[in-house]
């Protein structure tokens, strides 16, 4: 399976790039091909209104390497999302990344069938750093990142949320979310992901008699 993970802080030594790092350290374990883009090197430009961008022929005529990484995401299985949290939310260069996708599933996009039936249907993994540690700090990433896969029909497989602020730091994070990275990127195709509904179906037990190799066994 093919692993990208979109880093979108600016600091290529910082903390949430280590935790997208690890995450795919972990799927290389399990034999995944993985990849990383740094989006500060891709994304040059916001969304602009496509009435007056966009060239005769359909395509945007922002010329960055946008169109060129969003191949690469049509190819990958599972997408990771890394992130910084920067004001509650998410950092300028993926949200950046997330709207232009508008671009290139309109009708006007010559391709736009295509981009839209293969960016649906991946896993979908999610990992942040943070200066603070409550809870509530984060959660306006978790609801834009649960409707974002609702939306794209994405498996929305995992977050790993690791406190720090100095570059590196997240190491230090007693809650080890670099080893929960790693367990992340190795159950990245395994993980069961579940949204019962009252008449759903289900067995009562979440995990068979004769659970599955964990992450630190495999
Ligand atoms: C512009 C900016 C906004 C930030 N906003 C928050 C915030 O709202 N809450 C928080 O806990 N940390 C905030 N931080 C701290 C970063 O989330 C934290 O340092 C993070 O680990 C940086 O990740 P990186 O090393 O991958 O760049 C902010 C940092 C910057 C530069």
């Amino acid at each position: 399976m093919k692993v990208l993970a979109l880093s979108s802080s600016p600091r290529k030594d910082g903390n949430s790039r280590m935790l997208a790092q690890a995450v795919l350290d972990g799927a290389v374990s399990r034999g995944h091909d993985v990849e990383i883009a740094d989006l500060v090197d891709v994304v040059s430009a916001p969304l602009r209104d496509c009435r007056t961008c966009r060239r005769a022929d359909g395509t945007c005529s922002i010329e960055d390497g946008y169109e060129t990484l969003l191949r690469q995401v049509l190819a990958a299985d599972a997408i990771v999302l890394a992130t910084p949290l920067y004001w509650y939310g998410i950092a300028g260069q993926l949200k950046i990344f997330i709207d232009r996708l508008f671009c290139y599933t309109k009708a006007d996009y010559p391709h736009s069938a295509e981009v839209k039936r293969r960016i649906a249907r991946k896993r979908l993994a999610v990992v942040l750093t943070s200066e603070e540690s409550y809870l509530g700090s984060a959660l306006g990433v978790m609801a834009q990142v649960q409707e974002m896969a609702r939306y794209l029909h994405h498996e929305f497989v995992g977050v790993v949320r690791g406190v720090a602020n100095s570059r590196g730091e997240v190491t230090r994070d007693p809650a080890n979310p670099m080893g929960q990275a790693f367990n992340l990127g190795v159950r990245l195709f395994d993980e069961v992901v579940t949204d019962y509904q009252l008449d759903s179906e289900r067995d009562g037990v979440v995990w068979p008699e004769f659970p599955r190799a964990t992450a630190n066994q495999a």
